[in-house]
């Protein structure tokens, strides 16, 4: 019989380019769907690029252009890196669209209504000098622990610690480099412990996640969750949150949604209706690809959003590995930090594609580059 699939791969950011760890999961995605196809399924591949947040905001300003010519110049590279190395979406989204808005006032009005929201005063750096709050990527100081200087508000590069920014020797800011103060404001969270339950179940669905995976969901269960801020005081790149003034959606709160807003482009393209994919009883599978650090968003944030929102949940969340260089982690220093567009100009796609499909696994394990093995 033949079923109705829909496929993604997750939303690369648009604050950079297309490397070659998205192509792994470009390429693994585009194989499952080539098979499901030639199974004869009615099979659509989706996408989008994922456009919200500081770093956006603060490299279009370096850059002198507004955040959305960035995300624009990054659509067309990303489309034509994709489409270079035989990537076929049927569409290709944004979450920066009026599609993505009106599906993430949807998806927070019924989490709102589900008494899933509330709000609270949080302390956070601001920096003084540019007005705005820093998120933890924007603050940088001593390693509390090694005492290493510069490091990120987040972790230690050096001992691998993780940390809050308020634990950071002598911190400064990364924008303007002055010292941040403490400043609080009202921030909006998604209480995600009532959802433990909901959660559960999805968890220990058969078939939806590798074995791996559903142990990573059950301890994080067990360790008992917490609950997720989800909005941003402006300046933000994002959408400003209904009836809450200078409030913007956490990026992670409409990157998925851009799951839902690129079926409904594409169904508005080709007469179909988007309920027929998303509704709580469709008959349509449902499969997200996504690498193992994105994990948290689409085994418990991803689908407690369904939930409220009465939609289905994924017949399956599939994570892989990541990619990486002779053994080591993609690195700019190195040289192995390498952009779609850069190994176009020096040699044909299918050669990648093909090596990186013959070390796929369906296990959650990094896939490594080897550069002899490769020429070889
Ligand atoms: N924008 C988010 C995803 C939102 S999904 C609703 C994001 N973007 S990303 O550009 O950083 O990564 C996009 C995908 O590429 C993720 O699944 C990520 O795991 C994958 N990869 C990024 N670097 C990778 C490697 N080095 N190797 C393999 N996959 C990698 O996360
Ligand atoms: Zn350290």
């Amino acid at each position: 019989m033949s079923k109705r699939i829909l496929v993604t791969a997750a939303l690369p950011y648009a604050n950079g380019p297309v490397h070659l760890g998205h192509l792994l999961e470009h390429t693994q995605v585009d194989v499952f769907v080539r098979a499901h196809r030639m199974l004869g399924h009615d099979t659509i591949f989706l996408c989008a690029d994922d456009t919200h947040g500081t770093p956006v905001e603060v490299n279009a300003r370096k850059k002198g252009i507004t955040p959305e010519q960035l995300v624009a110049q990054s659509y067309d590279e990303h489309v034509k890196d994709f489409k270079d190395f035989h990537i076929h979406h049927d569409h290709y989204g944004s979450t920066n669209s009026d599609t993505n808005r009106r599906y993430a006032e949807k998806f927070y009005a019924a989490a709102k209504a589900a008494g899933h929201i509330f709000s609270k005063d949080v302390e956070q750096m601001y920096d003084e000098k540019e007005q705005r709050f820093l998120p933890d990527r924007f603050v940088k100081g001593t390693c509390p622990f090694c005492a290493t200087p510069d490091q990120y508000g987040d972790s230690c590069e050096k001992c691998g610690k993780t940390y809050d920014p308020t634990q950071l020797k002598d911190p400064k800011s990364a924008l303007s480099g002055t010292t941040p103060v403490m400043k609080s404001s009202r921030n909006l969270f998604y209480d995600l412990p009532q959802l433990a339950g909901t959660l559960e179940a999805w968890l220990e669905r058969p078939g939806s996640l590798q074995e791996e995976v559903r142990n990573f969901g059950r301890t994080w269960l067990k360790d008992g969750l917490q609950p997720w801020g989800i909005s941003r005081e402006g300046p933000y790149f994002g959408f400003e949150i209904p009836g809450e003034p200078n409030k913007f959606f956490y990026v992670w709160l409409d990157a998925p949604i851009g799951y839902v807003s690129a079926t409904d482009e594409w169904c508005s393209k080709h007469n179909r209706h988007v309920q027929d994919y998303w509704k709580a009883d469709s008959d349509a599978e449902v499969y997200h690809f996504i690498g193992k650090d994105i994990l948290y968003f689409h085994i418990l944030f991803w689908p407690a959003l369904l939930h409220d929102v009465g939609y289905r949940k994924p017949n399956a969340v599939h994570a892989h590995g990541m990619l990486t260089a002779n053994g080591e982690k993609l690195s700019k220093s190195r040289g192995t930090f390498i952009n779609a567009r850069t190994y176009l100009n020096h040699l044909p796609p299918e050669l990648f594609r093909y090596y990186l499909c013959s070390k796929f696994s369906p296990r959650v394990e990094d896939l490594d580059l080897n550069f002899d093995d490769f020429i070889g």
